[in-house]
């Protein structure tokens, strides 16, 4: 935005907002990217609180994805069903088709784990632009995955003369093409927020010869705002 700065952090556990903490490394440090338990020190030492994010919902999707991928994780044979265990651990006073409805969202979500990425952008009265991009990234993922939110020009890419641009979904595949900095170069020459979000498309269908079998495996989703 008007200040040209940025702030990210990346594998940072334990913090609720992380992108607020990534503010302050843009607005107090000297650095743009901080990781790791140096974030979470830095978090602390900036008042954040360390806290257990889970949920009884995801703490029960998470034990279910377990048992499917990790054999010695799965119940015996003669366990009860898993459904009976996992419902006590929801909160007794929700009704039987809410418990229901959570366990059936753990079943899903262990199948097909998901991402959960937002990015916003803005421009205000006077022409100034500024965005964010923050996400929990892949479900399950390898410690120490990054995807692309925290990477400037891939995830989130801000220039004040011309416009922003951000993403979710598969961050690697997002990573290898620039997108956030690819597609706010296509608005810089001319072109509008959608063509230039289709220009860096073509540029991840191309890395599979856009070979749709495997294009279908994954989703990418660009956002753009021109200075207009
Ligand atoms: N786009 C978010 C991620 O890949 O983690």
């Amino acid at each position: 935005g008007p200040t040209r700065r940025a702030g990210a952090v990346a594998s940072l556990r334990h913090i609720k907002n992380p992108s607020k903490v990534a503010r302050i490394v843009m607005e107090q440090t000297d650095h743009v990217l901080l990781v790791g338990p140096g974030a979470l020190r830095f978090a602390e030492m900036h008042g954040f609180e360390r806290m257990n994010l889970h949920t009884p919902e995801s703490r029960i999707a998470w034990l279910r994805w377990k048992a499917r991928t990790a054999p010695n994780w799965a119940p015996g044979l003669d366990s009860p069903d898993w459904k009976e265990k996992a419902a006590s651990l929801l909160d007794p006073s929700l009704s039987e088709v809410e418990k229901s409805r959570i366990l059936a969202w753990a079943d899903e979500v262990a199948a097909h784990p998901v991402t959960g990425t937002i990015n916003c952008l803005a421009v205000n009265e006077k022409g100034e632009i500024s965005g964010t991009t923050t996400t929990s990234g892949l479900s399950w993922k390898i410690a120490g995955r990054v995807g692309d939110s925290p990477i400037i020009g891939a995830g989130l890419y801000v220039d004040n003369d011309v416009g922003a641009a951000g993403s979710t979904g598969r961050g690697e595949e997002n990573i290898k093409v620039s997108g956030g900095h690819t597609i706010v170069e296509m608005m810089r020459k001319g072109m509008s927020p959608t063509d230039a979000c289709l220009e860096a498309l073509s540029r991840i269908a191309r890395n599979y010869n856009s070979d749709k079998t495997r294009l279908s495996k994954f989703y990418v989703v660009f956002y753009a705002l021109n200075k207009d």
